[in-house]
C-alpha cells in the first residue's frame, strides 16, 4: 500500500477496518446511520470502502461530497452530478423524465432532446425548486437497492445556517426535515443513506434545537485504530515503498502515539520518517527526527485543520472559551483537574448559564477528539496534536 497523506485512503491504501466495515454495511441494509468520529479518524475513507462492498452485488452507489456547497438547490446539484457520474444510464433517463415533469410545466426545460446530463438539465432551476427537483431525483433511485453516501451534510448545514441570518434556523431546519422525510418515507426504502461529517451533525442539531429532524438516523461511532492495527499498517507502508522499519523504530512510533492512532498521524509519521531515513531504513532517532519535522513551522499546516475547525462547530464565544481551554491543556503535559481547567478558562465562579457553556464546550472538544476525561483531569487526547497546540500559541 501507499502512503495517502490527507486525501481518502482508496482501494489498497485502506488499511483495516475489516471487522467495521462489515458491521457498517451490514447495518445499512436495515437503517440509515450517521457515521460519527472525531477528525481525521478516517470517515470519508471508510465511507468509500463501504461504497466498494454495496457494489459488488451490482447494486448503484453515489457518492455525494456536498463540502463547499452553500444552499439546498447546491445539495440537489451535487446528488444530480453524483448521479451523471455513477447512475448509468437507465437511471440517469429516468431522473431525467422525472425532473422534466417538475421544471417544463413553468418553462424551464430547453427541448425535448433527452438527456444530457442531471446537472446541466439543473441549470435552468432556481434556489426555490430544490425541495421538487430533489425529490424527482430521489424517486428515480426507488426501484433499486441503492447506497447514498452523503458526506459534509453537517459543513453545509452550518453553512445555511450562517449565510442567512435571518431565516438561516428555519431554513436549515425544513433542509434537515425534508431529508428525514426521503429517508423514512416507505416508497423510498430501497434509498440506503449514509451520512458523516468533519463536524457533528449531532452536536450540530442539539445546539439549534432540530436533534428531531435527525431522530431517524443510527449513530456509528468510529475511533482511532488499535495499537496493534497501526503497526500493521506501518508495516504495509514500509512494504510498499521499499523502506526498512525496524521494530523498535515501529514500537516507539506507535508508543509516542500514546494510545489514540490516529491512522492520519501514522501516515504522516510514516511519511517524514521515510523522506528522513537513511539509505532506505528507519530507527528509533528517524522516528523522533520526523516527529519534530512534523510540529516544525514548515509542516504545521497538517494539523491546522483541528485549529480552524473549531471555529465551524462551535459559535465565536464558544470557539474562544474553546483556544483559551486548550491553551492551559496544552502547556501542562498530564492535563489539568477538571475544576482547575474550569477556574483557568472561565473563572472561578460561574453562574447556571455559564456553567452550561463550559459543559457544552468540553463535551464538543471530547466527541471531536481534542480531549480526554480521565479521573476527573482533562488533557489532549493526542500527545502529538498537544506538542503542535504548544507551538502554535508559543
Ligand atoms: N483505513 C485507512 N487506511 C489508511 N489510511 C487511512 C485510513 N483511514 C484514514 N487514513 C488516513 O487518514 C487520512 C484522513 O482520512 P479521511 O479523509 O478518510 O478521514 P476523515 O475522518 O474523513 O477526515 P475529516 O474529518 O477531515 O473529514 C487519510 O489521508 C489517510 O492518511
Ligand atoms: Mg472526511
Amino acid at each position: 500500500m501507499k502512503n495517502t497523506r490527507g486525501r481518502a485512503a482508496l482501494g489498497d491504501d485502506f488499511f483495516g477496518r475489516s471487522a467495521e466495515l462489515a458491521d457498517l454495511v451490514d447495518s445499512l441494509r436495515r437503517d440509515n446511520i450517521l457515521l460519527l468520529a472525531p477528525r481525521r479518524v478516517g470517515k470519508t475513507s471508510l465511507m468509500h470502502a463501504a461504497g466498494r462492498s454495496w457494489a459488488v452485488d451490482g447494486d448503484p452507489v453515489l457518492f455525494v461530497d456536498v463540502q463547499g456547497a452553500a444552499s439546498e438547490m447546491q445539495f440537489v446539484r451535487r446528488l444530480a452530478s453524483a448521479m451523471d457520474r455513477s447512475g448509468g444510464e437507465g437511471l440517469v433517463k429516468s431522473a431525467w423524465n422525472r425532473l422534466s415533469r417538475v421544471l417544463r410545466p413553468v418553462g424551464k426545460v430547453g427541448g425535448n432532446a433527452g438527456p444530457i446530463g442531471l446537472e446541466v438539465e439543473l441549470r435552468s432551476a432556481s434556489e426555490e425548486d430544490w425541495l421538487a427537483t430533489g425529490d424527482a431525483l430521489l424517486r428515480a433511485l426507488a426501484d433499486r437497492e441503492t447506497l447514498l453516501l452523503i458526506d459534509e451534510l453537517p459543513l453545509l448545514v452550518q453553512q445555511i445556517l450562517t449565510s442567512d441570518r435571518e431565516g438561516g434556523r428555519d431554513r436549515a431546519k425544513a433542509f434537515l426535515d425534508a431529508l428525514r422525510g426521503w429517508r423514512i418515507d416507505p416508497s423510498l426504502s430501497k434509498v440506503h443513506w449514509l451520512v458523516a461529517g468533519s463536524i457533528g451533525l449531532d452536536s450540530l442539531a442539539r445546539r439549534h434545537g432540530f436533534s428531531a429532524s435527525i431522530n431517524d438516523l443510527v449513530l456509528t461511532a468510529l475511533g482511532a485504530f488499535d495499537d496493534r492495527t497501526a503497526r500493521g499498517m506501518l508495516d504495509a507502508l514500509a512494504a510498499g515503498h521499499g523502506t526498512t522499519f525496524d521494530d523498535d523504530a515501529r514500537a516507539h512510533l506507535v508508543r509516542r502515539l500514546g494510545g489514540w492512532c490516529l491512522p492520519y498521524y501514522v501516515q504522516i509519521l510514516f511519511g517524514e520518517a521515510r523522506a528522513l531515513a537513511q539509505a532506505g531504513s528507519v530507527d528509533i532517532a528517524t522516528v523522533d527526527r520526523a516527529w519534530a519535522t512534523l510540529l516544525d513551522a514548515d509542516h504545521r499546516s497538517r494539523f491546522d485543520h483541528w485549529w480552524t475547525r473549531l471555529g465551524e462547530s462551535l459559535s465565536t464565544p464558544d470557539a474562544e472559551r474553546a483556544h483559551a481551554l486548550l491553551r492551559h491543556l496544552a502547556t501542562v503535559e498530564g492535563g489539568l483537574g477538571h475544576d482547575e481547567a474550569r477556574a483557568r478558562t472561565m473563572g472561578a465562579s460561574l453562574d447556571e448559564e455559564a456553567r452550561d457553556r463550559w459543559a457544552f464546550v468540553v463535551d464538543t472538544l471530547t466527541s471531536d477528539g481534542y480531549l480526554l476525561e480521565e479521573d476527573g483531569r482533562l488533557r489532549f487526547r493526542s500527545p502529538l496534536l498537544r506538542e503542535f497546540w504548544m507551538e502554535r500559541v508559543r
